[in-house]
């Protein structure tokens, strides 16, 4: 699959791509994440990209005519099957939403700045506005950066144990089990028994039981949907 990213800020995104996971999937050539910087696509010398807005009131305003400009040169290019647009009044991101992008094959993000973008960018090539919580970040990119880190790590071929992603926390519409290891006592607080038993039964009971006990206890509103 393929990400591109449009961005006044490229140099925020090197770094969480460039690690781990997401970067071993780009070495594997499993996913492709190309980061676009907006001022590229100015109108002006001055490669300005915002602008007072309309109406008044503070703050600045990402103009629409770089976006255009970078999202209909992409798509000229390849077919998106989604133009996402990073935003604190977007729809709440869940698992259920990364696993259903995680079967799509392109995605442009877009990471917006100041205020605000100018609203006909929304109206004219967002197909998703997504949000990663309820708080208000600087920008759109770290945003970004945890929406490909969510979908990229589902693709197939990228985890080296295919099966750790269908166990995370949340895929079972649960939360994880505890997990220990070595040593089995630390200054008298021990790994559970049944852990060190063997009993492979008994021991995938266990982890149903404190996984089910955890999700009643730190997230019921889980266990209603
Ligand atoms: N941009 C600023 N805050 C954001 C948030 N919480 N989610 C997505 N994009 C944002």
């Amino acid at each position: 699959m393929r990400f591109d990213i449009i961005t006044v800020l490229p140099g925020l995104l090197e770094s969480p791509f460039a690690h781990s996971i997401l970067q071993r999937a780009q070495k594997k050539g499993v996913c492709e994440i190309v980061v676009h910087n907006l001022r590229d696509y100015a109108n002006n010398k001055h490669k300005s990209v915002d602008d007072y807005p309309y109406g008044g009131g503070s703050g600045m305003v990402m103009q629409i005519e770089p976006f255009a400009a970078c999202i209909e040169q992409l798509q000229e290019a390849r077919k998106y099957d989604e133009v996402i647009f990073m935003t604190p009044d977007g729809t709440t991101l869940n698992q259920t939403i990364a696993n259903n992008l995680s079967t799509k094959g392109n995605l442009m993000v877009l990471c917006g700045h100041y205020k605000g973008i100018d609203q006909r960018i929304r109206d004219v090539f967002v197909t998703r506005e997504l949000s990663i919580g309820d708080y208000v970040l600087s920008g759109g990119e770290l945003p970004a950066a945890v929406l490909v880190d969510a979908v990229v790590r589902l693709v197939p071929g990228v985890l080296s144990d295919e099966t750790s992603a269908l166990s995370d926390s949340f895929q079972g519409g649960l939360l994880d089990a505890p997990v220990y290891t070595r040593p089995a006592d630390w200054r008298g607080n021990k790994v559970p028994d049944v852990l060190l038993s063997g009993n492979e039964g008994a021991i995938h009971a266990w982890r149903d039981e404190q996984a089910l006990a955890r999700t009643k206890e730190r997230r019921p509103d889980l266990l209603d949907e």
